[in-house]
Parts: C-alpha cells; structure tokens; sequence
C-alpha cells in the first residue's frame, strides 16, 4: 500500500518532470533517451540528454554487477518477472513522422545469477526480435524504423525462457523529410540488420553528433559487427578530409563517407551475417568517389550476388554516376530477397583502370506490422479513463503478444476479447461503455467495486455467457434486453440498490440468476417482497447447479470410456507398470533368430548386437545387454522395456520387445540394413562410396528430428545421453534413425534437468553437464552439434587435428571463426555443394557446441536450419522463398508426429509388430 503511494507520487513527479522537459529540451527535438533504471538525468560525452525510465511502474532497477563498459547508461538496468505477462514502454511519437527505434541490453549479470535471459521484444502487436543474451559484457542492440500512424508506440518485453527479461536503454530518434520511405511501409517496419562503414579509422562505431539522427554506423574493422569475413587480398582502405555532398535521401553522415575500401586487384569481396535473414530485405550501397583518378583513368564495376546473375548487368561508374567527386551515389533495393549468410562483391569491368570502391552499405529486413487486436481501439479507450491505476498501464495491445494480465482473448489472428476480469479493482463511476464494444466478450466479471449508475445495454456482446456485477452500487432497473444475450447463463446481481422488477422474460429463461441482497428489486409486476426474490435466486441457481452437476456426471462417465484424452498419461512413470505393452520375447526364440548370437553386427556402450531372423521372416537386431547392473532388478527393466515400447517415431530405431531369462537382459529391435552413420563417414565404406553434401544433411534432418521427438514429443521428455555418429543408424533406403535413447532416463518432468551419474561418450559429451553433473535436453544438443561437424569435416570427433588439438570442436571452431571454412570441409565432398548450406550449417554447428547450454539453439531451432540448407542444396535462393511454406508443412509432420506416435497402450494394436502373434 505505502509502496504503491509512493510509485504513484513518483509517476506523478515524473509525468510532471517529462512535460516539463518536453519544452526546455529543444537541443534534440524529438530525440528520447530512456536510461532504463537509471535515477538521474544525465548529459553523455556525445551530447545526448539521457532520462530515468521511473515512468514505468513495472520492474526493478539495478545495479549491473560486471563489465567493461563505463558509459552511465549501461550502469543500470530495469528487469521485470519472468511470468506470463507483458512489460510495456509507451512513447509519445508524432503521427506521419518516421522513426529509428533502438532497445539495447547489457545483462551485466544484474541478477547476480549469470543466468543469460532470452525473451521476446515486441513493438505494439508485432514481435520485433528476439533476445539472446549470450555474454554478459556484450551489448545486444535491436533497430527498427518506423512510420509511426498514431500518437504513442509501445515496446514490450514478454516471454522469458531463461532468466528475467531485462532492458539497458530505450532510444527514439525521429527521421526528417523521406529519409527511409518506402512503397511497403504501411505493411512493414524495416529492421535493422547492417550499416558498415567501409575503411573505418578505427573500431569505433560513428553515431551521433556525426549522425544527426544518431543511426549507428559499425567500422568494418570490428569483427563482430555482422561478422564480416572473406575479405579479398589487394583491400585498401582509403579516406579524405574533403567534404562531401551526401545529398538529400538517406544522408549518410558525411564522416562515413569520407572513408571507404578500395579493391585493387580489382575485387572487393565480403561475407556477412545478417540477422533476421533469409527474408525481403531493403539494401541500398553509398558510393562517393574520393580517390584522386587522373583523367584518363576509370573506375566502373559491377555488384555479383551468387544466385542473382540478372543484378550483375549495371554498372557502377559512381563519378558519372554522382555527377562529381565527392558527392554520394546511392543505388540499392527497395525489396530484395537475401540469405543469412550474404557473400557479396564487386568485380571491376574489363575496361575500367580502377578496381571498386565502397562508402557503406545498409540493409534492413522487412518486418510484417502486426494486425493488433480487433479490439485495440476500444481497449485503449476503456483504459484511458483508468490511467492512474495500475492495471490501466500495461500498455500495448490488449491481446498481443500476450494478453492484459485482466484480459482473455481468442486465438483470432486479429483477436478479440472474451474475458474482463476487474473484480475488486476500486472501479467507481458507471459501468465503462466501451465494455458494451466488445463485440467478442463471454465472461464479463466487475463484482467487488463500488461502481454505481444503471447497468447499460449489453446487445453488443452478443456472446456473453457470464455476468458478475455483484457487490456494487448499481442503481436502476434491471434491463429486460439481458434476456435477449441468446447464450446468458450466468447472473450475477446480488447486493446492489437496484429497483423495479425483475422482467419475467429473464425469470423465464434458463440461467443461474441471483440478485439477493437488492431491496428495492421486485419479482415481475406480481408485487412479491424480497424473500421471493432471494427464493428465485436461490431456486434458479439450485436448479442450474444440479443441471451442471449432472451434467459433469454424464461427462466424467464418458471420460472413463475414453481413458486416453490427457497426452500426459500416455507414458506414466510409476513403479508399478506393468510389461504389457512390450512384447515378451523367449530366451529359446531368440536363441533360433539368431542361429545362437552367432552373428554380430555391432557392439556400442551397452552391449552386444546380434542380427536375427524371426520365423516369419522379419529381420531383428538383438541387443545384450552387458551391464545389467544398470537395471537392479526385475521391476526396473520392465519399467525401462514399457516405455521403450511406447516411443515410436519413423526416426527412431523401432523397439520390438525384450527377454529376460537366465539372467540375462535382451532388447529386440528392428535391423538397420545400412549400419551406422560412423561406418559411412570413416570406415571402408565410407572410401568405396561415400555420402554427397546433401545427403548428409538429409542424414542430419531425419536424426534431428528422431531426437526433437524425444525432447518435445513425449511426457515427460526423453534425453537421449549418448547422441554420436555411431548411434545413428541407417535403413535398407538410407533414411536415418537414431538408436539407443531407450537406455536413457527419463528426464524429469517440469524441471529442466535430473542428474545422475555422467555417462556419454568422450568426444560428444556436453562440457556444463560434465561439470555441473546437471542434465538437460541441451546435452543431447552438444553432442548433435559434434555430429554436424562431423558431417562437414569428414573428421571423427576425437582424433589428431595437429599442435594440441585432439577434439574436433575446438579445431572447427578456430577454422569457422576466422571464416576459413575451407579448412575444414571434408575432401571428399569435392565441390559437390554451395558455400551458403555450409556455412548455415557450420555456424548452426557452432551455436550447438556453445559452452553453455542455454545459448544453444533447440533441435527445432537446428531443423529448420538444416533444411533452409537442403532448400538451398536444391535449389539455389528459390529457398527463402519456399521456406515458410515448408516451416507450415513441418509443423503439421510435429503435430502428426505427436499424433500418432506418443501414442498409448490402445493405438499399439495398429503396430504391424505388436499385431503379429507372439508368446506373452
Ligand atoms: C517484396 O517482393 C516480394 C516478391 O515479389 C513480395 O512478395 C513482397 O510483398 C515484397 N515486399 C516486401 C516488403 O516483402
Ligand atoms: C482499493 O482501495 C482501498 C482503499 O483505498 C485499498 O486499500 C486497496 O488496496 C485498493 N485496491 C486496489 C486493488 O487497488
């Protein structure tokens, strides 16, 4: 209560200071610089005026705890709880005016938990980014230019699956004239994905007073920004102190423009990252000329995009072009389609004397504007006559990208609200008209205020089903059009000063109504005193209660008919499972299939595999078991065998059944014709026909979606443990599923982790797992990220790489980060695949090697990546455009997956192998 006083003096004083400041500070009209966390205003050393962000009355400020960055603002952070709502900044913009919107976030480990948070950044109701802190001393950075369309814009922060969402600083920079217009502007935002500045002078960044509209420009000599590599030898960097007309467009500063590399042995090549890609992006290159060229020389070349041989046709003449020396030219694309990993160059033509030369180069991805609630404006209004009251300032939409902690919407692509709940919120005043808008509304709940005036005409929210009024001053009659909401079946109108009677057609229709407890409330025109309106109340809430207790009943009888509607029952881990689910194989059958274990095709871990042949012809492996230590006794394995037998996925080893006889555990599953994936890369096979490019991320799909099933697929989810090259195993067509997840535990369901012993194979093993003896499904995402760089290298994961380096993740990585990913592409690929696959590829790899599991990505996360790479493998950059086509149809291949795979005791019988006849 006392803190709640002083947050709304404090938003008073604050509201107060910022009006206040609007009019003195005219020094950088329109610019807004929130210091999140911050307690003082503040002048920086460039010159930008910085404010606390105390307007907000959500989150903690804090102190961060470590970093290299001395810059005030970077000195606090505002952090919020990492629940289900949404944590929302407004900012006052001007219509019809466009802006650069910059959020940045330096985690510091505020929290003192080094915990690096991941959570969502939206701006209104568009998602605007994701943020992935994955160190922290670096500061993240998002950018958007927008064309604002109303007076306010929020940017929210929601979402959190790790550590608390947090935000450094908020930064609003206005944009004059038609800097930044485009044709799509009403549909899309331009997001931010580079802006380099070529033959920087240094590492520093150029940003305001350089830029009088303090964009950013990244020096191209930082490594990080955009992680430009493949620079092309003969690259000058040049620069002149003259200076230069940057025209009336996008006005790069003119300090960018001073500097710039030249190519001269007649390339510039670069490769680059751009964040947010592949997608529709707006690109645009500023060229001036400020080299000195004697008369008779030339400088012409032309842009060469691999895969885009049509752009290669104009050509860049920038002293023609620009009409002078020292004077901007800048061609780019409106809407261009680019990839993630962007490899570019200008080529000089035969004829020009002088190799290329670049200024900077911007690019922004197009962002699809969210449609917002179809509610949006009523809300705002509702609220806007609340605005002093914590649940009026959340901001943002209603609904989107999640909802007002006081609000339930629908699933609509533009939704609507269906629940208000603002009981025993100190509402006075008449019930609010804009709640009658809401065209979508079913639950309306205002019970518990002291809300007074007559209740309004709800016909407009024809789907109402409950009415929670009571505990109010509501005054008036009781309007007879409540009798008119066709699916009303819930009144509640108690202890009011209501009058007049209650109009028979509600009495006569079929709904829980209770309006006791309003004096002057009389039944019909039949004059009857308040008891008989208690007794209508009563009887018509009695007779609805039992209609819904028998209700329940009939639904609870169907339930047990249906036993298998909760997906979280489907695999139960009590001790008392019974084996009935996994076929019982006998010691003697066995012993037939495979002429008595004479034939063995493997050995892993685990123990001994044996090929075998059942009676009716079907071809097994048999696998067994050697430390049968691992399951102490009998009820522990048939515990294990149960839920074995209750995975199945066209990507996992299919399990067939068990035996255990004469102390011995046996595990029978279906042959795999073309053994492990090891054998492919390494072995003698691998030399008499090794496997293409593609086919080997076709490989790494199908595993990858084997383990994803594990993960996400089954209650409670499933980490495989030992994910290597060997239990990868190929069928008769080459399809790949993986094996040996069933000697996995089962991870614990609702915490993210179960320890136990450390077991794995040295080589895969998850270097925070060995450590910290902690276990999640990230450990199974280490030891994929091995198989990929397996996949790329030819390279087994433990062997000799050369001085001191025996393991195959710090080899690559060193190669991959200098952007040398050459020296690590397996021989024998030959040139049989495109550079973008491999890079998409090596880096994902990376990402999934990372020390620490919470930066690395999620199986889906690296499906998706591996099949943008198959899309290019296939098709050159027809791939960005398939891609969200194919996104659609994986989700349908997930869901069906979950469908009929997690599937219980009941859906076995369609199992070809359950249905065959068998000794129980
Ligand atoms: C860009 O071009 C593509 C393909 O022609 C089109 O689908 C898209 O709407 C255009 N605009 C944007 C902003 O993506
Ligand atoms: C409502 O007002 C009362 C009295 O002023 C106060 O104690 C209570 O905390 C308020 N409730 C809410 C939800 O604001």
């Amino acid at each position: 209560m006392r803190t709640n006083c002083f947050l709304l003096l404090l938003l008073f004083f604050f509201l107060f200071v910022l009006s206040f400041l609007d009019i003195t500070t005219a020094q950088i009209p329109g610019f807004i610089s929130l210091d999140c966390g911050g307690q003082n205003n503040f002048t920086d050393k460039i010159g930008l005026e910085w404010t606390p962000d105390n307007q907000i009355i959500y989150g903690i400020a804090s102190n961060i705890s470590v970093t290299n960055e001395t810059r005030q603002q970077y000195q606090t952070v505002r952090y919020f709880p990492a629940d289900s709502r949404k944590y929302c900044y407004t900012l006052n913009v001007k219509s019809r005016t466009r802006y650069l919107l910059r959020a940045t976030f330096l985690y510091g480990n505020f929290d003192n938990n080094n915990v690096y948070p991941k959570f969502d950044i939206s701006m209104g109701a568009t998602h605007w980014a994701t943020i992935v802190i994955s160190d922290a001393n670096t500061i993240e950075s998002q950018e958007l230019i927008f064309l604002a369309s109303g007076s306010t814009v929020s940017v929210c922060l929601s979402n959190a699956t790790t550590g608390q969402p947090f935000i450094s600083t908020l930064e609003l920079r206005p944009f004059n004239g038609s800097i930044y217009l485009t044709p799509f502007e009403n549909q899309f935002f331009l997001s931010v994905s580079a802006r380099i500045n070529f033959g920087a002078e240094n590492e520093d960044s150029i940003r305001y007073p350089d830029d009088p509209f303090d964009r950013i420009w990244e020096s191209d000599l930082v490594k990080k920004a955009n992680y430009l590599v493949d620079i092309a030898p003969g690259t000058d960097r040049v620069s002149t102190k003259l200076p230069i007309d940057i025209g009336k467009d996008e006005q790069p500063p003119q300090k960018v423009m001073q500097t710039a590399v030249v190519g001269r042995n007649g390339n510039l090549t670069y490769r680059m990252n751009l964040d947010g890609f592949p997608g529709y992006g707006w690109a645009y290159t500023y060229f001036a000329e400020i080299e000195d060229l004697d008369p008779d020389e030339t400088r012409k070349f032309r842009l060469v995009l691999p895969g885009n041989p049509e752009l290669s046709k104009a050509v860049v003449n920038i002293q023609e072009n620009a009409q002078g020396t020292h004077r901007l030219y800048e061609p780019g694309f409106e809407n261009i389609s680019l990839p993630f990993v962007l490899s570019f160059k200008f080529g000089k033509t035969a004829d020009s004397t002088q190799g290329p030369l670049v200024n900077a180069i911007e690019i922004n991805k197009y962002l699809k504007i969210g449609d917002g609630s179809s509610d949006g404006a009523v809300a705002a209004s509702l609220v806007s006559g609340y605005m002093s009251l914590d649940w009026a300032q959340e901001g943002g939409d209603p609904c989107l990208p999640v909802a007002w902690s006081w609000l339930e919407c629908n699933s609509d692509r533009e939704p609507k609200i269906t629940s208000v709940k603002l009981s025993g919120k100190n509402l006075t005043g008449s019930i609010p008209s804009d709640l009658t808008k809401l065209t979508g509304l079913e639950q309306l709940w205002l019970d518990g205020n002291a809300l007074t005036g007559p209740i309004p005409d709800f016909t407009g929210c024809p789907n109402l089903k409950i009415i929670h009024l009571e505990n109010n001053q509501l005054t008036g009659d009781l309007p007879s059009s409540l009798a008119d909401l066709p699916n009303l079946s819930q009144l509640y109108l108690q202890n009011n000063l209501l009058t007049g009677d209650v109009p028979s057609s509600l009495i006569n229709k079929n709904l829980v109504l209770n309006c006791t407890g309003n004096v002057n409330l009389r039944k019909g025109g039949s004059g009857g005193g308040h008891n008989r309106n208690i007794i209508i109340g009563l009887a018509i809430g009695a007779a609805a209660l039992f209609l819904g207790f028998i209700a329940s009943c009939v639904l609870l009888r169907q339930r047990k008919k249906f036993p298998k509607t909760d997906p979280k029952h489907a695999m139960p881990m009590t001790n008392n499972a019974s084996t009935e689910a996994a076929q019982s194989f006998s010691l003697s059958e066995l012993r037939n299939a495979t002429e008595n274990f004479e034939k063995k095709v493997g050995s892993g871990g685990f123990g001994t595999v044996y090929y075998g042949k059942l009676n009716d012809g079907k071809e097994i492996a048999v696998k067994l078991l050697e430390n049968t230590n691992v399951y102490q006794g009998k009820k522990e394995f048939a515990n294990e065998v149960t839920l074995l037998s209750r995975i199945h996925h066209r990507n996992l080893v299919q399990f067939l059944g068990f035996c255990q006889e004469e102390g011995k555990d046996i595990l029978v599953y279906e042959f795999m014709h073309n053994g492990t994936l090891k054998e492919h890369l390494y072995g003698p096979l691998a030399r008499e026909r090794g496997i293409k490019w593609i086919k080997r991320l076709e490989i790494a799909e199908e595993a990858a979606k084997g383990i994803e099933y594990l993960h996400t697929g089954c209650v409670p989810s499933i980490i495989h443990r030992d994910l290597k090259t060997s239990n990868i195993l190929l069928d008769k067509n080459m399809r790949a599923k993986v094996s040996d997840f069933g000697l996995s535990k089962l991870a614990v369901d609702g915490t993210s982790h179960v320890s136990s012993i450390v077991r794995g194979t040295l080589g895969y093993l998850d270097p925070e797992y060995y450590i910290s003896n902690r276990l999640t499904n990230k450990s199974d995402i280490y030891g994929f990220g091995v198989i990929l760089l397996e996949l790329i290298s030819g390279q087994e994961a433990i062997s000799n790489f050369g001085i001191n380096c025996r393991n195959i993740v710090q080899w690559a990585k060193m190669h991959i980060e200098n952007g040398d990913i050459q020296g690590i592409i397996d021989p024998a690929l030959g040139n049989e695949y495109d550079i973008q696959s491999m890079w998409k590829i090596a880096e994902k790899a990376l990402m999934c090697v990372q020390p620490h599991a919470n930066m690395r990505p999620s199986m889906s996360e690296v499906i998706k990546e591996i099949q943008d790479a198959i899309l290019i493998e296939r098709g050159g950059d027809a791939a960005a455009r398939e891609r969200s086509s194919d996104e659609m149809s994986r989700q349908t291949v997930l869901n069906m997956g979950s469908l009929d795979l997690c599937a219980n005791d009941q859906d076995l019988s369609i199992d070809e192998s359950f249905s065959r006849p068998g000794p129980r």
